[in-house]
């Protein structure tokens, strides 16, 4: 016994920025954009706070769910920065929802943090941890820690929140994470603040990447940890019926997809729209597939995700 997923719900920024208003910030401009990651426009955080989208996207999950903040035996948030360095976001979260007690904690597993939360989840279930339900928020503001006078990172990402509810159920079928623990390929510095007891870093606190090394291990771990949930599951990757594959690169998706072998109504995406949301990428994706009625029930389902770390994982679901 673990979960099903009872419930789906997000929330993005009102403000909707397209590549051409980037190359009137940056050199670049629609052609390189799109042909290089896919990317069309992004939301971006402007006058709302991400906390406001972290409780819209929680109480559309809760709703859709027909779950009360009350029952809730535990919240996960799943973010690599939020408005708080402290306290978690899931205790922020949880403060707007009401109905306090139920351990509220975050997990930065990079992007890979849908998954990494599910994976949590599922063993609370398991072990008597969870028993009613689970929320998992999943809220990136990335557009706030990119450096936004270097094109070759501000023009991936952007900003939203999505969340899932779980409630007991047999749902997970196997899950897969990998760590290859190296902070170089993609990284973003914590600023040192003003001790007067320590050196104060004068290295800028923004995200650096080397693009193309990120973009290999992406393709590799996505082929190889969807091709390990499937062994442990003895699904034949013909079974799937969705692949919700992290929304960072349209072309590591469809490499992905090439090397899996499967067809390319099998890997919806919505990277166009969004840009890369980190965490908040795959149930982003999931909520609006399951709102426009696009995921049947009994549907099977593998979701994978790759990022910072270098941490990559995958889920296989049932819905
Ligand atoms: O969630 C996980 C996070 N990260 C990722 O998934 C990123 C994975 N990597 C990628 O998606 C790709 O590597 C990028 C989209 C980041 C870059 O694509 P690329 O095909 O690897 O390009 P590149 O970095 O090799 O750059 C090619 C050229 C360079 O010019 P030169 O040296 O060939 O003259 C860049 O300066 O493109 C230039 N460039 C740009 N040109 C116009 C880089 N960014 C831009 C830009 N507009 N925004």
């Amino acid at each position: 016994m673990n979960f099903k997923i009872a419930g789906t719900g997000s929330a993005t920024p009102k403000l909707v920025v397209s590549n051409d208003d980037l190359a009137r910030v940056v050199e670049t401009d629609d052609e390189w954009i799109v042909t290089r990651t896919g990317i069309s426009t992004r939301h971006v955080l402007s006058t709302e706070t991400l906390t406001e989208l972290a409780v819209t996207a929680s109480r559309r999950a809760l709703e859709a769910a027909g779950v009360t903040a009350s029952e809730l035996d535990l919240i996960i948030g799943a973010t690599t920065k939020h408005d708080y360095q402290v306290p978690a976001l899931a205790c922020v979260v949880q403060a707007e929802l009401g109905a306090p007690g139920a351990p509220a904690f975050d997990v930065n597993f990079g992007c890979t943090g849908f998954v990494g939360a599910l994976d949590i989840a599922a063993r609370y279930f398991e072990t008597g941890g969870a028993t009613r339900a689970v929320l998992i928020i999943c809220a990136e503001a990335l557009t706030r820690y990119v450096d936004w006078t270097d094109r070759a990172t501000c023009v991936l990402f952007g900003d939203g929140a999505a969340a899932v509810v779980l409630t007991p159920g047999s749902s997970l079928l196997a899950t897969h994470i990998h760590a290859r623990g190296n902070p170089d390929p993609l990284h973003a510095l914590a600023p040192t603040g003003n001790s007067p007891y320590s050196q104060n870093s004068e290295e800028h606190p923004y995200i650096e990447m080397n693009g193309r090394e990120v973009f290999k291990f992406a393709v590799t771990n996505l082929c190889s940890d969807v091709t390990k949930v499937m062994e442990q599951a003895r699904v034949m990757p013909e079974e799937v019926d969705l692949f919700l594959v992290h929304q960072a690169n349209k072309r590591i998706i469809e490499a992905a997809r090439e090397r899996l072998g499967q067809p390319p109504e099998k890997f919806p995406t919505n990277i166009e729209r969004y840009g890369n949301t980190s965490a908040a990428s795959i149930p982003l994706l999931l909520d609006e597939l399951v709102r426009a009625g696009k995921i049947e029930d009994d549907a099977l389902l593998a979701c994978a995700a790759f990022g910072a770390g270098l941490i990559s994982g995958a889920a296989l679901i049932r819905m």
